[in-house]
């Protein structure tokens, strides 16, 4: 163990009245005054909450870090965070993802913590906490509170993704409303968060890529005791960590965020990575750009087979193998001496970590679809990027001209999708506005918009739609996603037309409104720019400081990070 005084030790270690105020109000949960003499304290900070059922069991699991960090010496204390259930919050929980890592940041930094173990599970809670822990950059270890077990509907499996599916039959009436409810109870049978490679799946992997948990983290399901395994054992080590001063910087290098970005092409993971990848990148201070997303991704093919671009759930990636197995697959184009949090390189924990069923992992001389990733598409209606995931898309509308139906609105959209007037075929292309990070605002996942039912009967079953907004991680189809700037920023997508001619041509990466320069100089002039604005509250704050989602929709005075110390006492 080094000699270095520990942080904890700046409210512990005092003597005197500041010394007995620190710890006399910690004694009344019954702490030894030995606990209090120089053992690394470790945070174990909690996203548990009955209203993100994706982290309701996270109480149980921090008992599994807690023993874990006694075991190895430590003092463990377990905080609140604030918590984003993916489900219920209106009107998305990304427009709270900076709020929640602004909470983990200050809660970090404000507490006599040495290190900080991460408990993640739905969508923006990881990106969120680690955003949070990266501004302040103590050791760190991430603990994912794992996948739900395989759906199970009329003797098939299902998953998050059979969801907008089932939507689509319903109203179409090929599902009836009882067997929609029959689906409903077979869906979510275990703890644990979307068992496909949505979002939630996409962020445990990242983190896995990255370095920032234990090898195997991602997949292991939440109601697999293993759960509980590595949730100990990454308790154990994070108080190693803390005591060879393995700080979140030390990790995330530009090579681990290379990795991470290729893991994610190899396993068709979720859009929305890129926005949070992005944020963590800005928060550590590592240059990163949405087009090193389609560069670095480009050699890589799709070798697991999972949901939404491939047939199989988070369950069956974990007994072929689980990441570990993914990268072994792909390791020759991986940076493999990049330092993980267990201190051992990538190379070293993905050795002999062969697949074990090579229809969910493939080798990368025989993947699942040579296409994967996601592309970034340039053109002026999208001048910083807009984005779509090939793998989850239809091949025949990858190049494609058609005429915009547009929507200046959500509610505009729901009144009249369904109408039997719109006027729209399958050749259209659906236009969206004001969904962008500003717009609604929060950037909601209504990117995959479900098609005109009148098109729906006709057995039509994918279009190319565009907005400034984002999709479930779950969803799939020709999406053209996050345009930036977004409408309500004065993007050219404001300036759409019902009528004009949209080009999409993604192996040219090209996204292109076909209505030249002076008519849209003609059209910006005759526009009323109908912003809402928010006097009050978070809302006020957060249309005035986020960033574009090419930039990764972060808060502008959030970007970086200021460290651990705190100069001042509180009394
Ligand atoms: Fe929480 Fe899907 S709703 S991960
Ligand atoms: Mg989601």
């Amino acid at each position: 163990m080094s000699t270095r005084t520990l942080r904890s030790q700046e409210w512990f270690g005092r003597t005197g009245k500041d010394g007995f105020i620190y710890r006399a109000w910690m004694k009344n949960q019954g702490i030894p005054d030995d606990e209090f003499r120089g053992k690394p304290v470790i945070g174990i900070c909690n996203t548990w909450s009955e209203l993100t059922p994706c982290n309701a069991h996270f109480r149980e699991l921090a008992e599994s870090v807690k023993r874990g960090v006694l075991e190895a010496g430590g003092f463990p204390l377990e905080f609140p965070v604030m918590s984003l259930g993916e489900t219920l919050m209106k009107p998305t929980a990304m427009l709270f993802r900076n709020l929640a890592s602004m909470d983990v940041e200050e809660s970090i930094r404000a507490n006599p913590v040495d290190g900080v173990v991460l408990l993640c599970g739905c969508d923006k809670t990881t990106p969120s906490l680690v955003m949070g822990a990266c501004s302040v950059d103590l050791p760190t270890i991430v603990v994912s509170g794992g996948p739900m077990l395989t759906g199970k509907f009329n003797g098939r499996n299902i998953g998050t993704s059979d969801l907008w599916r089932f939507s689509e039959d319903v109203r179409t009436g090929i599902m009836t409303e009882e067997a929609l409810n029959l689906a409903e109870m077979g869906m979510c049978r275990s703890r644990g968060h979307c068992a496909v490679m949505g979002t939630a799946s996409s962020m445990a992997c990242m983190v896995e890529s990255l370095g920032l948990s234990l090898p195997g983290n991602a997949a292991i399901p939440a109601a697999d005791a293993n759960r509980k395994v590595i949730a100990q054992l990454s308790g154990r080590r994070i108080v190693e960590m803390v005591r060879d001063d393995i700080r979140l910087s030390s990790i995330l290098t530009q090579q681990a965020f290379e990795n991470a970005i290729r893991v994610n092409a190899a396993i068709g993971g979720s859009t929305n990575f890129i926005i949070h990848l992005l944020a963590i990148a800005g928060r550590i201070g590592v240059q990163l750009s949405v087009d090193d997303f389609d560069s670095l991704s480009k050699d890589i093919p799709l070798v697991a087979n999972l949901q939404p671009s491939g047939e199989y759930f988070m369950e069956d990636l974990y007994y072929a193998g689980g990441l570990p197995a993914v990268m072994h697959s792909i390791s020759s184009r991986l940076h493999v001496d990049c330092v993980t949090a267990n201190g051992k390189t990538v190379g070293e924990n993905i050795h002999e970590k062969i697949s074990l069923n090579r229809a969910v992992i493939a080798d990368l001389d025989q993947p699942f679809n040579p296409i994967s990733g996601i592309v970034v598409l340039k053109g002026n209606l999208c001048e910083a990027g807009a984005v779509l995931k090939p793998s989850a898309a239809s091949p025949a509308l990858m190049r494609h001209t058609g005429r915009a139906v547009v929507f200046e609105d959500i509610e505009d959209y729901k009144r009249r999708i369904d109408d039997p007037d719109l006027d729209v075929d399958e050749s259209c292309v659906l236009v969206l506005k004001n969904v962008g990070p500003k717009g609604y605002p929060g950037m909601p996942e209504v990117g995959n918009m479900g098609l005109p039912r009148k098109l729906l009967e006709k057995g039509i079953t994918d279009m190319v739609r565009i907005s400034d907004g984002r999709m479930s991680g779950t969803g799939f189809g020709t999406v053209v996603l996050h345009v930036s700037p977004e409408a309500a920023e004065g993007g050219v997508l404001g300036l759409v037309k019902d009528g004009d001619e949209i080009e999409l041509d993604v192996p040219n990466r090209k996204l292109q409104l076909l209505v030249d320069d002076a008519e849209l100089n003609r059209r910006r002039g005759l526009m009323t720019r109908q912003t809402v604005s928010f006097t009050r509250g978070y809302v006020k704050l957060y249309t005035e400081h986020v960033e574009q989602a090419h930039l990764g929709a972060d808060f502008d005075f959030l970007k970086g990070g200021s460290g651990s110390a705190v100069s001042r006492d509180s009394h």
